[in-house]
């Protein structure tokens, strides 16, 4: 078999040392943006008088023909061809003989290569930035059904200060939020063109970048053919905010798995997320999320292998860099993966309203607010805190909460103490007195959602 570049070889390599050089099992998935930019390319050519118009129209009705198979899934990739630019060189010239060849003028696989991964990164980047937006949709479908649903508000995994539920989501609408804003500011990172740097170094041929990047939908080109071929910046960068989504989604997977545990029974997921015991017919395991949380690992991974590879790196282009696809792919798949996951559960799950709210009131964390009310009648906060601190540790004492004290016990405490001191306690109360900005009070909540919802419009 002769290669594409077989001109200076007299020798071929064994067909086992082909196979671990070839990238064709994996980058076939760039067959769109390959030939999307080989039409670019060839349109260029033309224009530029590179190629005669007759040649151009050749290459692209086999081109075209090539886009028709590769909807229809019927391309055939040989491992022979190494990857997929010189898989479809191959085919565009069974398609329409020799001319095939002219399309590889003033161009190199480097700087073809990085055009599709630009390509593909800028698509897959809208994409998620939708499937962000939906889950913050569900989210915050859920926060306006339950403004006023009370939970438990932790710090150290023990209970702190009542919250409301709409609360909770509301944080990780910001995170979400935070991610979408990283992921458009890349796209100024991700919508240039490389297209036009040759292997390295520019092309002799006149060629006109800024025609390939405009019919491409790029935004500006590449300023140095060097970097052009060499950079994966952008997938870091890519990679770096996968990671961060998947961090936020583990978080959010452990408290939903805590949540739908027998000790916190505070929510319940759909039967449609959750997964039965082949041994302990009671079991609903919690799947989904836990699986989530486990997949986190590998976008990680991804991250800190692509970084790996490329530190090392002379410029320009080494075959190393063909190791930047498998990550990326396989980040992007989680990624949108887990979100889909996401938004189904959040969008099904139910909120055991009564239980959350039963959860606040068994329990201490009520006692902030006796502290703020003896702040609040003028003593300082340090001496309402001990104060406090002595009736929690005689309510643990007589195996009672806070509530439960009669008054005279609270007056003996301090002089401030009057009857409403219940009122105060309550965590409905609570959490309504709340007034700062951001937090939980049921009036800035719902101010928050409506400011949430706006920005998804
Ligand atoms: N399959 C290669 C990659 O993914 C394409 C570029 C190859 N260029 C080269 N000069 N060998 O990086």
């Amino acid at each position: 078999m002769t290669k594409l570049w077989g001109g200076r070889f007299t020798k071929e390599a064994e067909e086992w040392v082909d196979a671990f050089g070839a990238s064709i099992g994996f980058d076939q998935q760039l067959v769109f943006e390959d030939l999307e930019g080989s039409m670019a390319h060839a349109a260029m050519l033309a224009n530029c008088g590179i190629i005669s118009a007759d040649d151009e129209l050749l290459i692209q009705k086999g081109l075209k023909s090539l886009l028709e198979k590769a909807k229809r899934n019927e391309l055939v990739f040989d491992v022979k061809y190494e990857d997929i630019h010189m898989n479809l060189e191959k085919l565009l010239k069974d398609e329409i003989g020799d001319v095939a060849g002219k399309l590889h003028t003033a161009r190199s696989r480097n700087d073809q290569v990085a055009t599709d991964i630009h390509l593909f990164m800028r698509k897959e980047t809208h994409e998620l930035m939708t499937l962000l937006n939906n889950l913050k949709l569900v989210l915050l479908e859920q926060a306006e059904e339950h403004v006023e649903t009370l939970l438990p508000g932790y710090t150290h995994l023990q209970r702190a200060q009542p919250i409301s539920f709409a609360h909770h989501m509301l944080a990780y609408v910001s995170m979400f939020d935070r991610d979408y804003d990283k992921l458009q500011d890349s796209l100024k990172r991700v919508n240039l063109s490389p297209l036009g740097a040759g292997a390295l170094a520019g092309t002799t041929f006149p060629i006109n970048r800024y025609e390939t990047a405009e019919s491409l939908g790029f935004d500006d080109i590449y300023m140095n053919s060097m970097d052009a071929v060499s950079d994966r910046d952008f997938l870091i960068e890519f990679l770096s905010v996968a990671s961060t989504i998947m961090m936020h989604l583990s978080r959010f997977s452990e408290e939903l798995i805590l949540w739908s545990s027998h000790e916190f029974n505070f929510i319940e997921l759909d039967d449609a997320f959750a997964t039965g015991s082949s041994i302990m017919p009671q079991k609903k395991n919690p799947d989904m999320a836990e699986l989530v949380r486990g997949k986190t690992g590998r976008v990680y991974g991804s991250l800190v292998g692509l970084l790996t590879t490329l530190k090392g790196l002379p410029l320009a282009y080494n075959k190393d860099m063909q190791e930047d696809k498998e990550g990326i792919f396989d980040a992007v798949t989680t990624v949108k993966g887990s979100l889909k996951i996401f938004i189904g559960m959040i969008e099904s799950m139910t909120v055991k309203k009564e239980e959350t709210e039963k959860a606040t009131k068994s329990d201490f964390s009520n006692a902030t607010e006796l502290a703020d009310y003896l702040a609040t009648k003028g003593m300082p906060f340090r001496e309402a805190h001990e104060v406090v601190g002595k009736l929690v540790l005689q309510c643990i004492q007589e195996n009672k909460v806070l509530s439960e004290l009669s008054l005279e016990t609270f007056k003996e405490a301090s002089h401030y103490f009057e009857e409403d001191i219940y009122t105060a306690l309550d965590p409905y109360e609570a959490v309504a007195r709340r007034v700062s900005a951001g937090g939980t009070g049921f009036a800035k909540v719902k101010e928050s959602i409506a400011l949430q919802k706006a920005k998804l419009q």
